[in-house]
Formats: structure tokens, C-alpha cells, sequence
């Protein structure tokens, strides 16, 4: 969604402010903007279009001030344009406010204020909050900090907010709900962000500002109330975050980048959990939970998008070792169902922001009807995190490629590794045949390797394929997700229609669409369907369809038909979505590539979606 920057201190703010909207421009990227504030004063700068158009429009303004709010948006309500930018100033021009997420009654509230005389120059929801703080601090005589927390009594929905007063200048207001937060703690000075990344480059302290607070902060210090009025106690975390994370170390594109650190990736998400040798396998994020693993009835994985895919291979795995029903929900329609839980179910919510406004609040049901929950999550500290009962992190490192590569490959580490220890748990695998799994799973990193020397052969294919409407991909058995998973990469960074099917369902309708030359992903390698996957592309290639071919190396029989193959290593189909995804992530960047797409910054995408 959108990203929020605040800076107060004794430096200029408008260079950090900027540096840190253009850190966070991949959560958001279709408008930016900066207000300063200085002794009975806003200078409010903004611009539709990324923060490199809002820098050019400031280059020749006087741009001083120690005291700031900045913000990269997403569109949720209003077109994306200068006007609906923020900051969004109150009718009097007292207050400058930058929001993230979405306040639900902002018609009834904006109703009541139209009937008080003030006039919205935009078309967000975000102006009518200003504009109810702007009342209340007027009926009230109240400071800021007053007026914001009376006003979010009245409002519903989620909110990452952080004000300016020009009457107060020396200091930020910021709350939230719903939507993240965090406040950089550093030497006499404070930095805000959605999350850490704008923060890292000044200090590691930082302050999860947690649901329903609100921060005053001025130079002099910071001091958290709720909205109820009780004052907190802030309690200040260490991030272990590294500033060259949030580079493109050399790369093109930070997606690429991203493909490339898988290995790396995976090798950290297994790091300390496994021990090939003894056959052994430790969660310590689940350790306590031991006894609920062993007698669950069933586990149901919640998920968006990409993590979704992830959950499907875990249903897979999980079914295949640990042998308990597994059941896959999108979130967003797991909210709005009745679902039935019972308490001896466990849910597990796959995120790789931990932000998902869909997931948290699937969640939320989930934890009402007596589910143990647990989180696997890629962002330390993330909303999710916090609400879980247990948990595995993902260790894949910031990912700031806005579609999603590392963070699958390592959601799909985790949940391999969750099959394997409830599977041991349960003792249904023999320790020497959990010697075998493991040895092979240690032995994945390298394979990832191997597979990433198919980005020549996927460059090749991009070329034939670059100017294509319509594809399918299929896969069979774990090779299904792997097909969504692709189908998903192409569409959304080179914005190619895609379909991911399961390879026996296209006789069912899709093989309608086949004509000559139409291209056909099909996830074919060595594994107990292989057989059926041949029959398959034949079907395709009686109908003139291309088809481009995921192979086990030295494969001889699909390379007969297939218009195209590319050759992954030999590994037990447990493993597959691991290596067999990486050419397909490659596959669709340089497809976008050379459609001139902007691969980092899809449109009309944000990284994290803390909105509904
Ligand atoms: C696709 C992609 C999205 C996310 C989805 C869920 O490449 O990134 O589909 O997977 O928005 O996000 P998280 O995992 O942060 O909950």
C-alpha cells in the first residue's frame, strides 16, 4: 500500500524524507509527496507520478526544515493525480496529514463536516480525517495530540497516520491501526516509517508502534497513549536489518537480485533447523506446541497471492508426510464465510509483509473461534507476528521486488520443514528415511544454483515469446502450484494474460484456447504423473500449440515434442516447487524486460496490501 515517512531532529528533513519515500516507493508508487513544517507554517510539495517526479518539481524551492511527513501513495479512493496526493491539509491549513489504509465511514463523517461549512479539495478519505481533526481541535481547544485521538474514536477502519500542526511545529503525531508503523529512535531525533527501511541508515533502535497508540514525538523525546487515553510504556527493539538488503547490489533489478539470492535464501531458512547427519529436525518457533501438532485434527493455511501458492505445496506436503488434512482458504473469502473451526484445528497464516489486511483479519475469526494460530512470516515484528501464537519465520531478507520470488521459495522451505518435524513428531517417517529427506533438502541451495543457470535458455525463449496475449501453464500433483505460480510472475510484471491449470483439467475447457502458436507452460519433469504430463503436451501439440518445457535433466522423451525445454536437476518431487520455479521467475523478467515493462514497480500493484 502506501508509504509514510516522518523526520523530526536537528537535521534537514527533506533529504531524508526522500530518500526514505524512494526506500519504500515499492509499497506504493502512482503519487508522492512532502510537507515541512516550521513556526506557524506548512510548505506542502506533491506530484502524481514516482518520487524521482515530486524530487524534479522541488529541485529549484526553498526546501528547509528540521520537522517533516512524506508519502508514496497507492490509489485506494481518487484517482491517482496531484490533487488527491498527500499530504492532505485541514480547511484551514493548520494541519498536514499523510495515511495509509482506508477509513471505512468517510462519507457519513465527511457528510456531517460538509454540513459544518468545510470544503474537500480531493476526492480521499484521508482529507475528511484532517478535516474531522481540524473540527475537533477547534470545538475542543485541545492540542493535536488531543484532537487526533478524539477523532479516532469516531473513525472505522485502518489507519497509519502521522500529522503536522504548524501552531506545534516541533513535533509529529502518528498512530495506527491495521496498517504498520515504526518509529527509527536515534540521537535526538526520530524517523517514522511504515516499516524499517527508510530508518535503517540512522540508527538500529526502533519502536513497533502497536494497534490503537498514538506517538507524540518531538525532539525532546517520544510519549505513547492509546486511544482510550492510557499512557504506554514504549519499549525499543534492535533490528537486524543491513542497509546493502535494501540495495540492488549491481543487479539490474532488485526482482533479479532477488531470483539470484535464492540459494542463499533457502540456505538461511534451513539454517539451524535441520541436521541431515542425526536425521533431526528442530522448529524452535513451534517447540511449545509439540503436543497440539500431534493431535490436530486438521490445519488450515491461510493466505494472499503468491503465499496462497505456497500454502497449495504445503497442502501437498503436509498431507503426503505428516499425513493430517490440510485445507487452503483464500483469506479474503475465509473473512466473509462461517467457517467452522475447532479448537483442535490449526491454522497457519503464510505472509511474506505479515501486513495483509485479508489474512490478519482471517486470523482474527480464526483466534475467535478457539483455532491455534501460527504465523509464517518474512518481516520481523509484523502485525501477523505480533498476533500469532507460534511461528516460523522465513528468513529470506527484505524483498522490495514487488512480485514475489524469495519469499515463495523460502514460504515453501518453511512449510517442507513444518511437514518434516510434525512427520517426526508423529513418528511417521523412519529416522533413516528422514536422513535421506534432509540430505537431500541440505542439497537444495546448490541445486538452486543449478537452476539458475537456465536464465541463457530463458532469455532465448523470452525473445520467441515477448509479444504473446495469452498463455497456460500446467502442472500436475506439486507441479500445479509451480504452474500458478509462473502464470502469476508472467501476468503481473509483464502483464501477459496467464492461466495456471492442473495439466489433466485443460481437456475440461482451456484446450479451447489452443490454436497454432499458442504458448503452453507445462511443468514436465520426472516425477510419478511424468507419464500423463507426456500425454498432455501431445494434446497440446495435436492442436499446434507451442509448448515450452520444464525438464529433469537428460529428460529424452517430452525434448521429442516440445517446441522448447529447459532442463532443471533431478530431485525427489518433494522438492520441485524449490527449483522448478526459479526458471519461470526468470522466464517471466525477461519476458517484461523486453515488453519495456517496469519489472520492480508493476502497475497498479503494491507490495503490501494493508487495505481490503
Ligand atoms: C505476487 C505477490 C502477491 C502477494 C500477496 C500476499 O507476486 O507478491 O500476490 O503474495 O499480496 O502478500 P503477503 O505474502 O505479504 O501476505
Amino acid at each position: 500500500m502506501c508509504g509514510i515517512v516522518g523526520y523530526v531532529g536537528p537535521k534537514q528533513a527533506w533529504p531524508i524524507i526522500i530518500k526514505g519515500l524512494k526506500r519504500l516507493e515499492y509499497r506504493g508508487y502512482d503519487s508522492a509527496g512532502i510537507a515541512l513544517v516550521k513556526p506557524h507554517e506548512i510548505k506542502t510539495l506533491k506530484k502524481a507520478g514516482k518520487v524521482s517526479v515530486l524530487e524534479a518539481y522541488a529541485a529549484d524551492k526553498d526546501l528547509s526544515g528540521t520537522v517533516g511527513i512524506g508519502h508514496t501513495r497507492w490509489a485506494t479512493h481518487g484517482e491517482p493525480s496531484d490533487r488527491n496526493a498527500h499530504p492532505h491539509s485541514s480547511g484551514n491549513q493548520r494541519l498536514a496529514i499523510v495515511h495509509n489504509g482506508i477509513i471505512e465511514n468517510y462519507a457519513i463523517l465527511k457528510e456531517t463536516l460538509i454540513s459544518n461549512g468545510h470544503v474537500f479539495k480531493s476526492d480521499t478519505d484521508t482529507e475528511v480525517l484532517i478535516h474531522l481533526i481540524e473540527e475537533i481541535q477547534k470545538e475542543e481547544q485541545c492540542d493535536l495530540t488531543e484532537a487526533v485521538r478524539l477523532a479516532l474514536t469516531q473513525v472505522i477502519g485502518a489507519y497509519a497516520i502521522v500529522i503536522v500542526d504548524k501552531e506545534q511545529p516541533d513535533q509529529l503525531v502518528a498512530a495506527r491501526k491495521g496498517s504498520p508503523l515504526v518509529i527509527g529512535v536515534g540521537e535526538n531525533e526520530y524517523i517514522i516509517g511504515s516499516d524499517a527501511s527508510p530508518i535503517i541508515e540512522y540508527t538500529q533502535n526502533i519502536i513497533y508502534l502497536k494497534d490503537l497508540e498514538i506517538a507524540t514525538i518531538t525532539i525532546r523525546g517520544i510519549e505513547i497513549r492509546t486511544v482510550q487515553n492510557e499512557i504506554q510504556t514504549p519499549s525499543i527493539h534492535k533490528l537486524e536489518l543491513k542497509l546493502e538488503m535494501l540495495e540492488k547490489g549491481g543487479y539490474e533489478h532488485f526482482m533479479l537480485k532477488e531470483i539470484h539470492e535464492q540459494a542463499f535464501t533457502v540456505r538461511d531458512c534451513m539454517r539451524g533447523r535441520i541436521y541431515p547427519n542425526e536425521g533431526k529436525i528442530q522448529l524452535g518457533g513451534l517447540k511449545d506446541f509439540d503436543e497440539k501438532l500431534k493431535t490436530a485434527n486438521r490445519i488450515i493455511i491461510i493466505a494472499c497471492g503468491t503465499s496462497w501458492h505456497a500454502g497449495l505445496v504445503g497442502e501437498y506436503l503436509i498431507e503426503e508426510y505428516a499425513r493430517i488434512p490440510v485445507e487452503v482458504e483464500y483469506a479474503s473469502e475465509f473473512r466473509y464465510r462461517n467457517p467452522i473451526i475447532s479448537e483442535n484445528d490449526i491454522v497457519m497464516a503464510i505472509s511474506q509483509s505479515g501486513e495483509t489486511a485479508d489474512t490478519l483479519a482471517a486470523l482474527e475469526i480464526a483466534k475467535e473461534r478457539g483455532a491455534t494460530i501460527f504465523g509464517i512470516c518474512n518481516v520481523a515484528g509484523s502485525s501477523i507476528t505480533r498476533f500469532t501464537d507460534a511461528g516460523v519465520y522465513t528468513h529470506a531478507g527484505p524483498e522490495i521486488g514487488v512480485a514475489s520470488t524469495k519469499a515463495f521459495t523460502a514460504q515453501v522451505t518453511v512449510l517442507t520443514l513444518i511437514a518434516f518435524y510434525i512427520a517426526q513428531l508423529k513418528e511417521k517417517i523412519k529416522p533413516d528415511a528422514m536422513k535421506v529427506l534432509l540430505t537431500e533438502l541440505d542439497s537444495i541451495p546448490d541445486l538452486i544454483k543449478e537452476c539458475l543457470k537456465t536464465e541463457e535458455a530463458t532469455k532465448y525463449i523470452a525473445q520467441d515469446i515477448k509479444d504473446i496475449n495469452n498463455s497456460l501453464y500446467l502442472g500436475r500433483g506439486i507441479g500445479f502450484p509451480i504452474a500458478l505460480e509462473g502464470a502469476l510472475k508472467l501476468k503481473e510484471i509483464s502483464y501477459i494474460h496467464a492461466e495456471g491449470y492442473p495439466a489433466a483439467e485443460m481437456k475440461h475447457g482451456p484446450i479451447a484456447l489452443i490454436d497454432e502458436g499458442f504458448p503452453v507452460i507445462v511443468i514436465a519433469t520426472k516425477s510419478s504423473s511424468y507419464e500423463k504430463v507426456v500425454s498432455n503436451i501431445q494434446e497440446v501439440k495435436a492442436r499446434k500449440g507451442k509448448v515450452i518445457a520444464i525438464v529433469t535433466k537428460g529428460d529424452v522423451d517430452v525434448r521429442k515434442s516440445a517446441d522448447f525445454v529447459i532442463e532443471i536437476p533431478d530431485a525427489d518431487d518433494t522438492f520441485l516447487p524449490l527449483l522448478a520455479t526459479i526458471p519461470l521467475q526468470l522466464l517471466a523478467y525477461h519476458v517484461a524486460l523486453l515488453r519495456g515493462c517496469n519489472v520492480d514497480q508493476p502497475r497498479n500493484l503494491a507490495k503490501s496490501v494493508t487495505v481490503e
